[in-house]
């Protein structure tokens, strides 16, 4: 008969009190735990600077900061101002951010034209980013619709629907624009069946054999999203919409594993979970069951919560910071997009 710790006591016998050889306990887990330097040594799941994407928000114009009030100690920031916030991500080992234009209202369509125009705001930064850093920093652009549209949807309407392949076609010349203008990773955000594939080959095409795509493989049409919407100015375009008819429902499964698959065969090279706390199990599934790079992003509703109950005194912001962003790695992150950011790297170098 084999007990529930046969491992520890291999004569077979199952662990009762009785049967136990020496003193109870036998295994204590808190030898371990006594003192600082016997956890270090017991750890086995880090969190380092370099697991970190920065997400920030892009202003047009010059010298202009605005904080976004639903996103507490987060700015939009001018490319000019956006420059030195870069400088402070590399310092600190943030190997990438990703950029998130904020569109003028009088540049938004229907149709989004302004996603597809070279020298858009997010072309504009992309440039400034990489001939003031070079390679020295990553740089994630996101291809959907959403901050270009005058109804804020993710994708072409046609009679109140979300036209997928026309989106595709759009998306892909997204891609390409800002693959010429030195983005790194195209991180494809809109849902839409098959733009990874097509994105791919587009890219290709072009000549950007090695422009990583990070596809938002399982994205959940979730409630956490507000704060980027007001950051992003989309929410007063999207008014009362949803965007349940390309994202998932929050109570998708399998559904997220297969989305994920699809996205690897067409040709991501890292894929995202989104939101993240609400989808631990998910982050897990996919980094235990297909074994490929895994991002995760803590969006803005999750960085808001902790910063609302932590200005109210009632939560430790910090320690919740970090150990919010440590669970990403149990569960099985390999990087993680989060406003916490340059904070956490901070705080990392620190302890
Ligand atoms: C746009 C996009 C969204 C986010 C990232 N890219 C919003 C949305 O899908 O409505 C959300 C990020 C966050 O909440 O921090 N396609």
């Amino acid at each position: 008969m084999v007990g529930p710790c046969h491992w520890a006591f291999n004569d077979g016998a199952p662990m009762t009190f009785s049967s136990q050889r020496g003193p109870f306990p036998h295994t204590r887990l808190r030898r371990l735990r006594q003192a600082a330097w016997s956890r270090e040594l017991a750890t086995d799941r880090r969190l380092a600077p370099g697991d970190l994407i920065w997400p920030l928000f892009v202003l047009p114009g010059k010298n202009a900061q605005q904080p976004v009030s639903s996103l507490p100690d987060v700015s939009r920031y001018s490319v000019d101002l956006l420059l030195p916030q870069i400088e402070q991500a590399i310092a600190v080992g943030i190997p990438a951010v990703a950029l998130f234009p904020v569109t003028p209202s009088e540049l938004k369509t229907e149709d989004g034209r302004e996603a597809v125009n070279p020298g858009n705001l997010v072309c504009t930064a992309v440039e400034r980013i990489r001939s003031t850093f070079g390679d020295a920093i990553g740089i994630v652009c996101d291809v959907a619709l959403d901050p270009y549209t005058t109804h804020g949807q993710d994708g072409l309407l046609d009679d109140g629907r979300i036209a997928n392949d026309a989106t595709v076609q759009v998306l892909c010349q997204q891609a390409v624009v800002q693959a010429a203008a030195g983005c790194t990773v195209i991180a494809p955000s809109d849902m839409m069946d098959g733009r990874v594939g097509a994105i791919r080959r587009a890219l290709d095409e072009a000549g950007f054999h090695d422009v990583i795509i990070m596809a938002y493989a399982a994205k959940y049409a979730s409630a956490f999203y507000g704060p980027f919407r007001d950051a992003v100015g989309s929410q007063q375009n999207l008014g009362s919409a949803d965007k349940k008819t390309y994202q998932m429902q929050p109570v998708a499964f399998d559904e997220a594993l297969h989305e994920a698959a699809l996205d690897l065969r067409e040709g991501a090279d890292i894929v995202m979970v989104k939101p993240g706390l609400p989808y631990l199990d998910i982050v897990t599934r996919i980094k235990s069951e297909l074994a490929v790079p895994t991002a995760v992003y803590q969006v803005s509703g999750e960085y808001a919560m902790i910063c609302a109950a932590a200005q109210h005194g009632w939560l430790d912001r910090q320690a919740c910071m970090l150990e919010s962003l440590l669970s990403f790695r149990r569960a099985g992150a390999d990087m993680i997009l989060t406003y916490f950011a340059l904070d956490a790297a901070r705080a990392l170098q620190a302890s």
